[in-house]
């Protein structure tokens, strides 16, 4: 149902049929510490402990948990990855553990949860750390007895899922101040893997540089295919504290303002200080008039995102990603 489909991000199954050497082809490194981290979930996927990922925001823990489900003997399965933070906290029980209908207003129909659409495969629960501890309760005793109980059903459902969770947060140090249920940490942290930040790797600055400069989505300029010396060496001695995904969202925003196939120094060092600044970019403009755009969109259909899907031409998961991004919620607009 449409309703409780919204703050989600699913991404089911992408993995069939793929090539299990293909499982770290997502991930551009060049540097020791991603190597050393890499050869351990290739280790660690085999088996089917639950694997906790800590790193800081945008050092690359979602594509981490995909590495893991792929490289895994489970990579025919689903993998469904959950934003947790992103779930208003009463929707989150009937999110992953389903409900019958007539469990609360609003549950016209049964539904399944995320664990069980997650069945043989992996459930990648992301941000999981500012759970309520009324929360944390259920997910200890799901995991426990590896049964999910729908709300308002008063049997239990066996499910086979491989859990995966990360989050920005420490919570081997949240746990101990007590901020996290210290047994469901342990649960969820048979092993932990942590991500080094982007200025801990920096011989992958020029690798992901370069990368996203000719993989550029901008759709405003094709033009910039590298970057001078000069420029680069300013990529390489910036500080990063939005790491990998920052330098993605500068290097788009230099490919769309670049006139010239060498990115000049200049251009580098305008970009970085606006994004310090409040000057708007290209880009900043481009999102603010895709979040018009979509509030426009659904105005016009109530809240109906498959309708607002349908006009926008776009598909539904495309489209809640997009929600997703802008931090809109559908019932906004009912
Ligand atoms: N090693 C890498 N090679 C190529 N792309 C990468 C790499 N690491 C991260 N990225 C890209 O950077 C962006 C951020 O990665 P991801 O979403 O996995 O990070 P995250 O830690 O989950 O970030 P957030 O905290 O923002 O959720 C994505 O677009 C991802 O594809
Ligand atoms: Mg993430």
């Amino acid at each position: 149902m449409d309703k409780i489909d919204k703050a989600l991000r699913l991404s089911a199954g992408n993995s069939h049929n793929k090539q299990q050497e293909n499982w770290r082809a997502n991930i551009l490194t060049r540097s020791q510490l991603m190597e050393n981290l890499l050869s351990e979930v290739k280790r660690l996927a085999q088996g089917d402990a639950s694997l906790f990922i800590h790193g800081e925001s945008g050092t690359g823990k979602e594509l981490i948990a995909q590495a893991i489900h792929k490289a895994s003997p489970r990579h025919n399965g689903p993998f469904i990855a959950v934003n947790c933070s992103a779930i208003p906290e009463d929707l989150l029980e009937s999110e992953l553990f389903g409900h019958r209908k007539g469990a609360f207003s609003g549950a016209f129909e049964h539904r399944q949860g995320l664990f069980q659409a997650a069945d043989s495969g992996t459930l990648f629960l992301d941000e999981i750390g500012d759970m309520s501890s009324a929360f944390q309760v259920k997910l200890l005793r799901a995991l426990q007895e590896r049964q999910i109980r729908p709300v308002g059903s008063n049997t239990s459902i066996p499910v086979d899922v491989r859990i995966v969770s990360a989050s920005h947060h420490d919570l081997e140090k949240k746990a101990n101040d007590g901020g996290f249920r210290m047994d469901l940490y342990y649960r969820l942290s048979v092993a932990k893997l942590t991500l080094p930040k982007l200025s801990e790797r920096r011989e992958d600055i020029s690798l992901l540089a370069n990368y996203f400069i000719t993989h550029s989505d901008s759709t405003y300029s094709y033009v910039a295919k590298g970057f001078s010396n000069q420029a680069m060496e300013i990529l390489l001695s910036y500080d990063w504290p939005g790491n990998v995904r920052q330098l993605q969202n500068v290097v788009e925003h230099v490919s769309a303002l670049a006139t010239t196939p060498i990115v000049p120094a200049n251009l580098v060092e305008r970009v970085l200080q606006e994004k310090n600044s409040t000057m708007q970019g290209l880009k900043e403009a481009k999102s603010q008039f895709e979040k018009e755009y979509l509030i426009k969109l659904l105005r016009s259909v109530d809240g109906n995102v498959s309708q607002a899907a349908r006009l926008a031409k776009g598909n539904r998961t495309e489209f809640y990603k997009l929600l997703d991004r802008h931090q809109l919620k559908p019932t906004t607009f009912k």
